[in-house]
């Protein structure tokens, strides 16, 4: 077993829903093997800068039904920088911190790997992202509560289309990723789905629109994944306006409510195991490495391997919104 008396949580990039939940987990086992635990605020901005907060047992208390992150979270350019992470590893060294868990998406990954690369320095990931587009994991922490608030949300831009005989086009996260929208579509029973892994042939899409309605399907909900630099079910509803049809669209961008929220039981469930497993392999030694759970068992993913690969769009599930169309 490694010798830790004391470790560092963070938590980097996009908030999520379940974040709480892991740090609580992460704090108490750590405290139940006699380690202490250090709260960084502000993700690596809160390393550089030595925003640190002790943390016990009751810092923890009462939050794992609450969404964002009680230590915060930022995007830090400064930690993109050699400088940056030479005054995060610094800031470490000085308060005697032996290993770090950071709990984000991609980008958190690949700053955790730099200390690794340039200091050697132990740390363990944790997947905390709405967008589920991390190798390694069957599920990042937040996935599940963010296809949960856009099922709300649809069902009731559903009934005001159904009314207005209307086809909504609903822009749904994922910057460069679709599993929000696929999975989220076949939740809802959505007509179509646009991810940004397939390229949208709009002849077929209309065609398809087209056949819905005269099937006499008076109302279409389209899920758009938003795409590089949002603003995707826009661009979409404009490429079909050129077919000159008497469709009456509409658009609904939902934005960052997808990120907030009180994590679903599943977000709670995964980040505490996820928690405690991150723990574990400080404790076994690990370093480098994201924990993630694939058929409910826990499993270690190198940061390389996880960074490297991209988890691919299963495309059956792009058919199965067709043929539950039909
Ligand atoms: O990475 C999570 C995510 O929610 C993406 O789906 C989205 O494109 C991005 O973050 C938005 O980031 P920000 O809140 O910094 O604008």
């Amino acid at each position: 077993m490694a010798q830790i008396k004391r470790i560092a949580v963070l938590t980097s990039g996009g908030d999520s829903p379940g974040m709480n939940a892991a740090i609580r987990a992460v704090v108490r086992k750590a405290l139940s093997e006699n380690i202490e635990v250090v709260g960084i605020l502000r993700g690596y901005e809160g390393l550089i800068k030595k925003d640190f907060i002790p943390m016990n047992s009751k810092s923890v208390a009462n939050i794992i039904q609450m969404g964002g992150t009680i230590l915060k979270t930022a995007r830090s350019e400064a930690f993109k920088t050699v400088e940056g992470r030479r005054i995060a590893y610094n800031n470490l060294i000085e308060e005697n911190i032996d290993a770090l868990v950071v709990v984000g998406g991609d980008g958190t990954l690949k700053g955790a790997r730099a200390l690794v690369e340039e200091y050697n320095f132990s740390v363990v990931g944790i997947p905390g992202t709405i967008d589920n587009d991390l190798y390694g994991t069957d599920m990042t922490i937040g996935f599940d509560t963010a296809l949960n608030t856009v099922m709300e949300a649809v069902d009731k831009i559903r009934d005001t289309a159904m009314s207005h005989d209307r086809m909504f086009f609903v822009e749904v996260m994922g910057r460069d990723a679709g599993f929000i929208a696929l999975r989220s579509g076949i939740a809802c029973g959505a007509e179509a789905v646009v991810i940004p892994e397939v390229e949208t042939n709009m002849n077929e899409l209309h065609e398809k629109l087209l056949g819905y309605m005269n099937k006499k399907k008076t109302s279409s909900i389209i899920l758009v994944a938003e795409g590089d630099d949002a603003g995707g079910a826009f661009r979409i509803k404009d490429a079909l306006l050129k077919y000159g049809d008497d469709f009456d669209m509409k658009v609904t961008v939902l934005g960052h409510i997808q990120r907030g929220g009180s994590p679903s039981a599943y977000d709670r469930y995964l980040a505490s195991r996820l928690g405690i497993a991150a723990v574990e392999a400080l404790l076994d030694d690990q370093r480098s490495i994201m924990v993630g759970m694939i058929h409910k068992d826990i499993v270690h993913v190198p940061f390389n391997k996880t960074i490297k690969h991209h988890k691919t769009i299963d495309e059956t599930l792009l058919r199965i919104v067709d043929i539950l169309n039909t």
